[in-house]
């Protein structure tokens, strides 16, 4: 199996570090073979422009200008990076914390710049014809509030699985399979025991997924 773990946070201090930390340790234990995309500490740049293609291509949308880009291989160094980093991972992880209900803005820039028609998906492949069929991926996220408030009758007025859906469909419009997500909620509500647990539950849940 090759992984693809994709990691958008930017403090080295977090939960979400020793979360990332615990996988780390958890794939070179195992001798599985994963490559990471620190989108923070690489600098990841998560503003589309059109500075992510040689000057001549010449385009009205954003999205055809990445279709004729990738083909003439005339994306940015740092898009083909990641193209090649998806090419060679059978199951992506997607690792946040959830900001405004979303994931950081470094990560969905990563969405826009790298999941690029021609490469993920095109006309007519899409879902189940998407370009990328055939790999999987799933989301390790954490939240502020409790699981009580990610209810129908809880504060947000909702599940988790309703702010996670639109990050799981981007996924399948390009073919992705999406396992289910690994969610630590109440964050702040955090302590050495706590943080114990939930490492060995992350592990349990690697071990799952690198099972599948
Ligand atoms: C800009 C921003 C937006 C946030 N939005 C949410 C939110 O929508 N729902 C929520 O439960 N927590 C929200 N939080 C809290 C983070 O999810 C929480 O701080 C994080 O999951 C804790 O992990 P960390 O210690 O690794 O950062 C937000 C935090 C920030 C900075």
């Amino acid at each position: 199996m090759n992984i693809l773990y994709v990691y958008a946070h930017p403090n080295p201090e977090s939960l979400n570090h020793l979360l990332k930390q615990q996988a780390v340790d958890f794939f070179a234990g195992n001798n599985i073979h994963v490559s990471y995309s620190d989108l923070y500490a690489d600098h990841f740049n998560a503003v589309a422009s059109w500075h992510d293609f040689d000057s001549e291509i010449k385009q009205p949308q954003y999205m055809l200008a990445q279709q004729k880009a990738y083909a003439e291989n005339k994306l940015t160094a740092d898009i083909e990076s990641e193209i090649k980093k998806i090419t060679a991972a059978n199951h992506i992880i997607l690792q946040f914390p959830l900001w405004w209900f979303s994931t950081p803005a470094i990560l969905k820039g990563w969405f826009d710049r790298v999941l690029v028609k021609g490469f993920a998906y095109d006309t007519g492949k899409i879902f189940d014809a998407g370009l990328l069929k055939g790999k999987t991926a799933s989301l390790t996220v954490t939240t502020q509030s409790p699981e009580s408030a990610y209810q129908i009758n809880g504060v947000h007025h909702a599940g988790i699985d309703t702010f996670l859906h639109h990050i799981q469909h981007t996924l399948c419009f390009s073919g992705i399979e999406m396992l289910p997500p690994y969610v630590i909620y109440g964050a702040a509500e955090m302590n050495a025991e706590r943080e114990e647990k939930i490492k060995e539950e992350y592990k349990r849940y690697l071990e799952n997924i690198v099972k599948k």
